[in-house]
């Protein structure tokens, strides 16, 4: 077991996709991907001396399309559900499965936080009764800045979240007792917190770099899924900056406190 100290924060990833294989050869998979994000942020904590030096990360990956699920709650601070090419709105065995884990989850989960990025934020929308689907404006894709409200500046400091996008399903609305904390003109909500400070999520990818989105974009535009316009338009600013730093410095902050 872990051992059950403010000195490692432990974050069990539900991996709920496999990255395009030009990503997965040169990035990893998500897990890797992941971990690397959170160690940024956690870098970024103790450099302006918000954390312990001593704290360490750990990340371990359980891929909940396998049904693979951590064991003992007990043994970490807070579940993250990943991006994934499936749909959240699907009457599929291993989504309903992951939708119910998270209502149970919040309900029995005592300390423990939740963090959803893009189908793990679409996830907890429809877990607490939001509707989602496919948006009838088709992708949103690439660097994106989206705005923060009042209480989206409190918690992700700054005015705006530059993230990139990778697309095309949306939460309809805000669920009882949420938050919204960013908004971008595509898809009005692209992120919310829970009353209670029990689960955050994002629409946007603080794990994806520049480098990561051109591979996405060349792979989906090849395939056929972007269009040659948007796939231009998104490569012209993929290397824009992004906030995925202090995103990722923020997740923990939440994950800690
Ligand atoms: C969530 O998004 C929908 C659709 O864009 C919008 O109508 C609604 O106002 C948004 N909810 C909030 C709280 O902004
Ligand atoms: C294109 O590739 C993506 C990523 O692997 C996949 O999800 C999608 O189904 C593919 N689309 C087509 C039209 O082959």
């Amino acid at each position: 077991m872990v051992p059950q100290s403010r000195s490692v924060i432990r974050v069990a990833l539900l991996v709920c996709g496999t990255p395009i294989p030009p990503v997965a050869e040169a990035f990893g998979g998500y897990p890797v991907i992941f971990r690397q994000l959170l160690q940024q942020g956690l870098d970024e904590l103790k450099s302006q001396d918000r954390i312990n030096q001593d704290v360490e990360l750990i990340l371990e990956g359980f891929d909940v399309r396998e049904d693979s699920y951590p064991e003992d709650l007990h043994d970490w601070d807070a579940i993250m559900i990943s991006g994934s090419a499936s749909n959240a709105y699907d009457d599929i065995s291993w989504i309903n499965k992951l939708v119910e884990y998270v209502q149970k989850l919040h309900k029995e989960g005592e300390g423990l936080k939740m963090v959803g990025i893009c189908f793990g934020h679409q996830i907890i929308g429809r877990a607490f009764g939001a509707k989602v689907s496919k948006s009838p404006d088709g992708w949103e894709l690439g660097w994106t800045s989206t705005d923060l409200t009042k209480e989206g500046q409190a918690f992700w400091k700054g005015t705006v979240m530059r993230i990139q996008e990778l697309h095309q399903d949306f939460v309809h609305s805000i669920p009882d007792g949420f938050t919204l904390l960013a908004t971008s003109p595509h898809t009005t909500n692209q992120s919310m917190v829970s009353n209670d400070h029990r689960i955050v999520s994002i629409q946007g990818h603080p794990e994806f770099t520049g480098p990561i989105m051109k591979e996405f974009i060349k792979f989906r535009t090849a395939n056929g899924t972007f269009s040659k316009e948007l796939s231009e338009a998104s490569m012209k600013v993929i290397d824009n900056p992004l906030d995925s730093v202090k995103v990722a410095a923020q997740i923990l902050q939440f994950i800690f406190a």
